[in-house]
């Protein structure tokens, strides 16, 4: 399968992908690399530690970034992929000739970044506080493998909460709505009682990420997915360039319910979700996750903290008082007291410093910082997305729900077009406005 002069015009990547542990599994994904013509440099195969029953293979292989890109496309269909790198040292002619990271085109090719957990999936940490608990650690493994197999378009699966995960998810809930009407922002107190009608947020009630998500997309157009865990900024941020929110969906362990040491589903729905129902918050949102599309490392890196400091730790001064926004803080009974009290450090937020510090997992964040609305929160990281580094500019389009990018007169004139379009219907309701009324 060696095709030497590809190997010295392509590059060297990766991928691993797990696969049923049958006769002829392997072979059938094999062949799909010849078909796609990427040469195999280097094979290797072990038992899965995600899945039962499969084994995973690390196939290290030499192609241009259009053939890697389309076997992946193609082995998604076939195995689940663990993890890729994308061909670094691939000369990228969308880009000018400039190397730009990986990044999913179309919503479907976020099944390809939800596979890449970072920690806590679904083996916990030996410093996990739940690492002896066997249980747990049994439910955990059954939440991460949902999150694994999930695929773009499907229904997400209902989970049938134990009595122990809903009586977690119930002291949560109420301790912390005692704290809503004084600490949380008017948006979130706007979405909360939708919720309470739409998607069954009652004490006694565990809601399902379905509904959550169905009722997102009729309020913002935002959707959730499950995840296993944490995900890298890069991963996670792309999500967002699609309004999709990657969330995970098992309950912290029962031992202390107002803590946990990575988000669980308890910080999703009550934290992130009354938020993400916002148009003008889900349209920061997005924009975060654009600005991250084929940045570099370091850019990632600043827009992550950015999201942090505004998303998980924003302030926000309502009616001449402090309310938190951040979802961080809108799950923590602790945090939220504290990060309104005159006990924290609380600053304007500026993307050109924010981006520089680095948040607190086990801690009192050092400081939190206040955005006066969401239109000027994005304003300003409209700003700093100019200074990222990046050889074209990236558009959503809506209708095919994938990312168009600017880079020549064509492409930016398809936008124009579409832009056209919609002036011409504001236009036409101005001039019956001043007609009728
Ligand atoms: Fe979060």
């Amino acid at each position: 399968m060696m095709d030497s002069k590809r190997a010295v015009e392509g590059g060297e990547t990766a991928v691993v992908f797990s696969l049923k542990n049958e006769v002829g599994c392997l072979v059938r994904a094999l062949s799909l690399f010849q078909e796609k013509g990427v040469n195999l440099r280097h094979i290797e195969s072990r038992t899965s530690k995600r899945f039962v029953n499969e084994v995973e293979i690390f196939a290290d292989c030499s192609c241009s970034r259009k053939e890697f890109n389309d076997l992946l496309e193609h082995l998604k269909d076939h195995v689940n992929i663990v993890t890729f790198n994308s061909p670094a040292h691939v000369r990228s002619a969308e880009a000018g000739g400039e190397h730009i990271p990986w990044f999913p085109k179309k919503i479907s090719e976020l099944d390809m970044c939800s596979q890449r957990v970072m920690m806590f999936g679904s083996e916990p940490d030996e410093d996990h506080p739940c690492f002896k608990d066997e249980v747990y650690c049994k439910r955990r493994k059954y939440f991460a493998e949902i999150a694994m197999n999930y695929k773009f378009g499907q229904p997400i699966p209902r989970i049938e909460y134990t009595a122990e995960e809903i009586k977690t998810w119930g002291v949560v809930f109420r301790e912390l709505t005692k704290l809503y009407p004084t600490h949380a922002c008017k948006e979130y107190l706007k979405n909360l009682p939708l919720l309470r009608k739409h998607c069954g947020y009652r004490e006694d009630n565990v809601p399902q990420l379905e509904d959550v998500s169905l009722f997102l997309r009729e309020r913002s157009g935002f959707t959730v997915r499950p995840v296993a865990g944490y995900l890298s900024p890069r991963d996670f941020l792309s999500g967002l360039a699609f309004r999709v929110f990657f969330s995970t969906q098992y309950v912290r362990h029962s031992i202390d319910p107002l803590y946990t040491p990575e988000p669980d589903t308890c910080h999703e729905l009550l934290g992130h979700v009354p938020l993400l129902a916002d148009p003008k918050f889900a349209q920061f949102s997005q924009e975060i996750g654009l600005a991250s599309l084929g940045a570099t490392d370091e850019d990632v890196q600043k827009l992550a903290n950015c999201y942090v400091f505004t998303v998980e730790f924003g302030l926000c001064r309502q009616d001449g008082q402090l309310r938190a926004y951040g979802a961080g803080l809108l799950s923590s009974v602790v945090e939220l007291k504290h990060a309104l009290s005159d006990q924290a450090c609380v600053k304007q937020f500026d993307p050109k410093t924010t981006c520089a510090l680095e948040f607190q997992i086990t801690n009192f964040q050092e400081a939190y910082f206040i955005s006066e609305s969401f239109e000027e929160a994005t304003e300003k990281m409209r700003e700093f997305a100019k200074t990222i580094k990046r050889p074209f500019s990236v558009y959503y389009n809506p209708y095919t729900q994938s990312i168009d990018l600017l880079k020549d007169n064509h492409s930016i004139e398809n936008v124009v077009h579409d832009l056209r379009s919609d002036l011409t219907i504001v236009c036409d309701a101005l001039g019956k406005m001043n007609t009728y009324i």
